[in-house]
């Protein structure tokens, strides 16, 4: 049976923007969804100003998951830290021009991820990012040259 995606979503989902990663990034998170098994790792570059100077993305997942986290990476480039956390899930799915209910999930797992990629950078550099959690789906292993052990 096909979903009815909007035009929005077809395009990010068949030209999706900020596929890959960066070297060395300033944070970097992989969040998981243990329902439909799919996975996304976000990766951010944070200037000293605490801007998203550039995002990308890898994702393991279906078409939305593809779409929304494009949509992510491009929301919150150029965005401070601060700024980034109004990208909701809501916020996406809005830039996106709705999703199908059965596909909402796929947006919350965008959201999390950029804000595993947050709470990364915050970890990282002993800040603190006023209203951000860590996502209950973080499954990130930490291997991107910080060797701390966060065993929660
Ligand atoms: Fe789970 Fe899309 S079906 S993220």
């Amino acid at each position: 049976m096909a979903m009815n995606y909007s035009d929005k979503v077809m395009e990010h989902f068949t030209n999706p923007q900020n596929v890959g990663e960066i070297e060395n990034a300033s944070g970097c998170g992989t969040v998981g969804n243990a329902v439909c098994g799919d996975i996304m790792r976000v990766y951010l570059d944070i200037d000293e100003n605490n801007v998203i100077r550039d995002a990308k993305f890898k994702t393991f997942g279906c078409g939305a998951a593809i779409a929304t986290s494009s949509m992510a990476t491009v929301l919150v480039k150029g965005k401070t830290v601060q700024e980034a956390l109004e990208v909701t899930n809501k916020a996406v799915m809005e830039a996106l021009d709705g999703l199908p209910p059965v596909k909402v999930h796929c947006s919350l797992l965008a959201e999390e991820a950029i804000h595993a990629a947050l709470w990364d950078y915050a970890e990282k550099n002993g800040i603190v990012i006023e209203g951000l959690e860590k996502p209950v789906s973080d499954i990130s292993e930490h291997d991107h040259g910080h060797g701390d052990e966060d065993d929660e």
